[in-house]
């Protein structure tokens, strides 16, 4: 069932998880004891607020923010509990995508995709894939652009592709259009469950922007560190 062009997304099975931020006066619960099951290969939009928590959620998702308290089971492991080689090993089975889109502006298109895959062995052929993947996210032709040669939704989709360059069971995608204008961060939402589908993805968007979520299977709302509400698809 596996292999490295059609990798099957994670399940997630939360509990109780928790973040605190800061002391005393200052204390801030930003996840407040989070429960939620999430089925291998399905978009799903965090929405909610500013300052509800769901940045926090994804980072302790990609394990580069550290729980309180409660586990995350990603295809049954616990991710809060892996030590140092296990879990470098997971955050590379994550893909992120950001509000910034963080691309290095010295490097080619096609560079930057393969930047994560770059220093290691693949067993593919990272050059083909990086290709492809710039071709389903239409900037075929595109690759020895610079960054700064593109649109920002252009930049957004060079980030969406480095962010599947190595088949990631989960992507994580934070704000993904709040720097881009209306049309252009809807056809880059589209793009990410549409890609997020044809490669088995499970995909967590988080969005203040409650429009941007209605492509998503599923959308949670959060409010002070908690989901508030939970509309799944019938
Ligand atoms: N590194 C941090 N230090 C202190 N407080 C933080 C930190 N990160 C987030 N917070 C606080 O936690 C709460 C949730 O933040 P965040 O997860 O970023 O929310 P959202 O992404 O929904 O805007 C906010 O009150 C925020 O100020
Ligand atoms: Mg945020």
């Amino acid at each position: 069932m596996h292999s490295a062009t059609a990798a099957s997304g994670a399940a997630l099975d939360i509990t109780g998880l928790t973040r605190v931020f800061g002391r005393g006066e200052a204390r801030i619960t930003a996840a407040d004891g989070i429960s939620l099951n999430v089925p291998a290969g399905q978009s799903v939009a965090v929405t909610g607020r500013s300052g509800s928590g769901k940045s926090t959620l994804l980072h302790l998702l990609g394990a580069i923010e550290q729980a309180d308290a409660g586990t995350i089971l990603v295809d049954g492991q616990d991710i809060t509990r892996l030590r140092a080689r296990k879990l470098t090993e997971y955050r590379r089975s994550v893909g992120f995508v950001f509000q910034r889109f963080h691309l290095l502006p010295a490097l080619t298109v096609l560079d930057n995709v393969l930047a994560p895959v770059l220093p290691r062995r693949t067993s593919y052929d990272k050059q083909e894939r990086a290709l492809d993947l710039l071709g389903s996210v239409g900037l075929a032709g595109r690759e020895h652009s610079l960054p700064a040669q593109l649109s920002g939704g252009q930049q957004q989709r060079v980030a969406l592709a480095r962010a599947l360059i190595d088949t990631p069971r989960l992507l994580l995608a934070d704000e993904p259009t709040g720097a881009l204008d209306t049309t252009t961060g809807a056809e880059v939402m589209d793009l990410i469950v549409r890609l997020g589908r044809e490669h088995g993805t499970t995909v967590l968007i988080a969005t203040h922007e409650e429009a941007v979520a209605e492509g998503c299977d599923r959308r949670l709302r959060m409010r002070d560190g908690r989901v508030v509400s939970d509309s799944r698809p019938e």
